[in-house]
This record gives C-alpha cells, sequence and structure tokens, in this order.
C-alpha cells in the first residue's frame, strides 16, 4: 500500500468512554422496554442513517414483537468534530406511516435539530404515535425542547465514536464507543 493509504488508517487518539459489554447490557434493557412500552403493538423502527445501524441491527433483536423496519437519511455537513448549519434529508413521503407507531431510532443526539427536523417529518404523515429511541443523548448540547422516550446512556458534550458513528465517517466499526481526544 503506498503511504498516502497508510496515513489514512492512522487512528486519531480516543480514550474508552462505553466499552462493549456494557452497551450490550444496556441495549438489552432497552429493548425489553421498548417491548413493554409497546405491546400489543407492531411499532416501525425509523432508523436515521448512517449513525444508527449498529444500535438498530442489535436493539431490534431484543424487541419481542412484529416490528418493521424503515430508514430515513440525514446527512450534515459537518467536518470533523465542528458543527455546522447544514442538514440534508431523504424524503420519507414514500414511508408509509400514517396510522402507525413510529419509533425513530437515533445513534447520537447532539443540539437535536436532526432529530426534532425528522419528527416534524415524521409528524406531518399522521403517525398513531412518534417516539425517539437514541443509545447516546448529550443534554447538555440541546438546542431545541426534546422529549426522548428511550435512551442509552446520557454523556456531556465530548465528541465519541464508534458503534455505528464516525469522525468524518470513519471509526463507525469500532465495537466499543471512544471519547475523541482533542491533542
Ligand atoms: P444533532 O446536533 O443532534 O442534529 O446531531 C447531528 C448529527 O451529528 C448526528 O446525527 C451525528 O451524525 C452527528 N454527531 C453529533 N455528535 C456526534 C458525536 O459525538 N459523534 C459522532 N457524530 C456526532
Ligand atoms: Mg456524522
Amino acid at each position: 500500500m503506498d503511504s498516502a493509504g497508510e496515513k489514512n488508517l492512522e487512528l486519531k487518539p480516543f480514550e474508552l468512554l462505553l466499552d462493549q459489554k456494557t452497551i450490550a447490557r444496556r441495549i438489552a434493557e432497552l429493548g425489553r422496554d421498548i417491548t413493554a412500552a409497546y405491546k400489543n403493538r407492531n411499532p416501525v423502527l425509523l432508523g436515521v442513517l448512517k449513525g444508527c445501524v449498529v444500535f438498530l441491527a442489535d436493539l431490534m433483536r431484543y424487541i419481542k414483537l412484529p416490528l418493521e423496519v424503515e430508514f430515513v437519511s440525514a446527512a450534515s455537513y459537518r467536518r470533523g468534530t465542528t458543527p455546522d448549519d447544514e442538514i440534508l434529508f431523504s424524503s420519507t413521503s414514500h414511508i408509509p406511516l400514517k396510522d402507525r407507531h413510529v419509533l425513530i431510532v437515533e445513534g447520537v443526539v447532539d443540539s437535536g435539530r436532526t432529530v426534532s427536523a425528522i419528527l416534524n417529518l415524521v409528524t406531518k404523515m399522521e403517525p398513531a404515535s412518534v417516539e425517539i429511541v437514541t443509545l447516546v443523548d448529550k443534554p447538555g448540547s440541546h438546542r431545541t425542547k426534546l422529549d426522548i422516550a428511550f435512551k442509552g446512556f446520557s454523556i456531556g458534550n465530548e465528541f465519541v465514536i464508534g458503534f455505528g458513528l464516525d469522525n468524518t465517517q470513519k471509526y463507525r466499526n469500532l465495537p466499543f464507543i471512544g471519547k475523541v481526544i482533542d491533542v
């Protein structure tokens, strides 16, 4: 491999924040909570790509209900760890959510703007109900009032990677959650 390719593989410094066992245990609990909350219903899990993928794959196996899975794509023009204002969504209009119990599945809620925008889109489609589940929440960073029904972990304002969460599209495959250290 050339040196440019090798340079791309260099890891950014990070420290462990949530290990695999801790995350697995919490996801199992969330699955049980969601199973109880949606008893006798067939929820639609609406995953927010791409950060939801690892969490959703694990969570759905702990929900003991007949459920369906759909996805919406939210791409923020975010360079590195610095937030900016551009968020682009794929259309949700082709997803039949009217009269359905919709559970929006997020990897991380930071300012809350992404999930709020998706909540607004879904609400317009007249679902029977709509709630949010996120693996990681940063309550101190919310810039909009948000009601998150199910959350895995509340953390501070740190930037985290792994378990589906990226830094410039990398590190999603780390099986744990790490905290990026600015050096
Ligand atoms: P929002 O600020 O809640 O709208 O979050 C926007 C998006 O930024 C999230 O869906 C993630 O894609 C990304 N993001 C926010 N905080 C983090 C983080 O700590 N790690 C990785 N991605 C993040
Ligand atoms: Mg991202």
